[in-house]
């Protein structure tokens, strides 16, 4: 009775975990998606805590100290989190799933090596392959977190001929995994702590070389890296919802790095062992012997009142800023001024995937107003004028037309072929790939400086006052 209460409880947190996915895939019926797949996962905890483990009684007090310390310290950290910051905590929580995959399967090598317990070959090669990619998962996703946050440059990490390194040590832990496959459990814990540091560091040393705009990409692959390991441990534990929840994020992952390569117009591959270089922003206006034109709020306010047609390009600054509020504001404005408003969404803008989307319905910017990248590109002709708000490499023309650029290759917004151009930004600074962006001294360009949020509550007063 117990067992058949316990597999329907599953069968209803899996129910939810992929109900709540598919609500998940638009903004309107996010939050509900949330609050569903929380629910779900709740219900397959408590079953969980019920079931009957072998050889041995659920220990209790442990189970309830994790669940307060780390119930706690996430409820905390979302509650407290800047928006700004949400991709560096995505960041270090799927870490933290790499890292909870990786102790599980230790705790079942250590009873294995002490003998207080067998497994056949298979079951040592599901819990070699659980430590070895949720440790890469672990020290992948912290160095993400680190660049996401820009505490680590891409240049503290990257050593000469750091794909010849990633190789050899990539090599090494396979061969570790075979042999200890070869040892059985003769191999014992010493062997096991070679491997274990030799899989943290194959994840620190893969993630390291892959940075600027390739960012999004690996991002997802460590989230896919994740839900493989998580799978795993279900399968160590014969427990179906851990399986069904770890195939769930595995996909969902493993879509995710498919559409970001698509986005990038790169092959995994190429990502994986291509590296970028930078190149340093200059002063306020100027880059070398070129000057970028300047605006001010009166001329962009002329320009955005007497428009037919006005597309905004959203980036990272609308979130660093937290303009959105403000950007709606002047959209209600310009709407009741007759002009056509629309927002163009890159797929990699911001810093994690569906960035802009998320900002843009906290401010309730009805989902229909969005273009994806390639209608916004083929709408763009028929815009009067572009704003973009803290957006820089994803409207980079050098993506298009400068093959010795790091990011030539990778579809951008092309945002020249709108009449007049307004960019919205504190200086000339780059953006994440750490390139200048030709946009900023196109002739039809103008630059309006200032933080996001203070230029836009100004062109709304001004338009206001019109
Ligand atoms: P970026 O190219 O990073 O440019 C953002 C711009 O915002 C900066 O040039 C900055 O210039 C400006 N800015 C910052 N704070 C501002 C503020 N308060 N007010 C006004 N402007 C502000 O952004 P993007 O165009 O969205 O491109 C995203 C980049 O991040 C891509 O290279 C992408 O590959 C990478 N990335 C994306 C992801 C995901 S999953 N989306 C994850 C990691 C990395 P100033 O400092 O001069 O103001």
């Amino acid at each position: 009775m117990l067992i058949s209460l316990i597999n329907l409880s599953y069968l209803i947190g899996a129910v939810a975990f992929v109900w709540g996915l598919r609500l998940l895939s638009s903004p309107d019926t996010a939050r509900r998606g949330n609050i569903l797949a929380s629910i779900g996962m709740g219900i397959a905890i408590l079953a969980t805590l019920v079931a009957p483990i072998s050889g041995g009684d659920n220990n209790y007090l442990w189970i309830l100290i994790g669940l307060v310390v780390g119930g706690g310290i996430g409820w905390v950290a979302a509650k407290r989190i800047a928006m700004t910051a949400m991709p560096q905590m995505v960041s270090v929580f799927n870490g933290l799933g790499g890292a909870c995959a990786t102790v599980l399967a230790l705790a079942e090598l250590f009873k294995y090596y002490d003998g207080t317990m067998t497994m056949g070959l298979g079951q040592l090669g599901i819990v070699l392959f659980t430590l070895l990619i949720g440790a890469v998962s672990f020290t992948g996703s912290m160095l993400a977190f680190g660049k996401l946050d820009g505490r680590i440059k891409d240049k503290h990490v990257i050593l000469p001929g750091h794909t010849i390194i990633n190789i050899i040590l990539l090599v090494v832990v396979l061969a570790l995994a075979v042999w200890l496959m070869i040892q059985g459990s003769a191999a014992g814990t010493g062997l096991m702590v070679v491997f274990l540091v030799a899989s943290l560091l194959y994840g620190f040393s893969f993630v390291a070389p892959i940075g600027g705009a390739d960012m999004p990409v690996v991002i997802s692959l460590l989230n896919s890296f994740t839900g493989l390991s998580a799978a795993a441990a279900g399968l160590i534990y014969g427990n179906q919802i851990m399986l069904v929840g770890g195939i769930l994020v595995g996909a969902a992952g493993t879509i995710l790095t498919v559409l970001m390569c698509d986005a990038m117009n790169r092959s995994l591959l190429n990502v994986i062992i291509g590296g970028f270089g930078s190149a340093g922003g200059g002063s306020k206006g100027e880059s070398g012997d070129q000057v970028a034109k300047e605006a001010t709020v009166t001329d962009a306010s002329i320009q955005l009142f007497y428009a037919n047609s006005v597309m905004f390009v959203p980036g990272y600054g609308l979130a660093v800023a937290q303009a959105q509020k403000a950007l709606k504001e002047l959209d209600d404005l310009l709407e009741g001024n007759n002009v056509d408003v629309k927002y163009a969404i890159h797929p990699v803008a911001g810093r994690m995937p569906g960035h802009m989307n998320v900002l843009l319905a906290e401010a309730d910017v009805p989902y229909p107003k969005l273009l994806d990248l390639e209608d916004a590109n083929a709408a763009l002709k028929d815009t009067d004028t572009v704003v973009i708000v803290g957006a820089n490499d994803v409207v980079n023309p050098a993506a298009l037309d400068d093959p010795g650029s790091p990011i030539y290759g990778m579809p951008v917004l092309e945002v020249w072929n709108a009449k007049n151009i307004i960019v919205l930004k504190r200086s000339m600074s780059p953006g994440y790939a750490g390139i200048q962006n030709p946009l900023f001294f196109h002739e039809k360009n103008r630059m309006l400086f200032g933080d996001a949020k203070d230029s836009i509550q100004k062109l709304v007063q001004e338009v206001k006052n019109m």
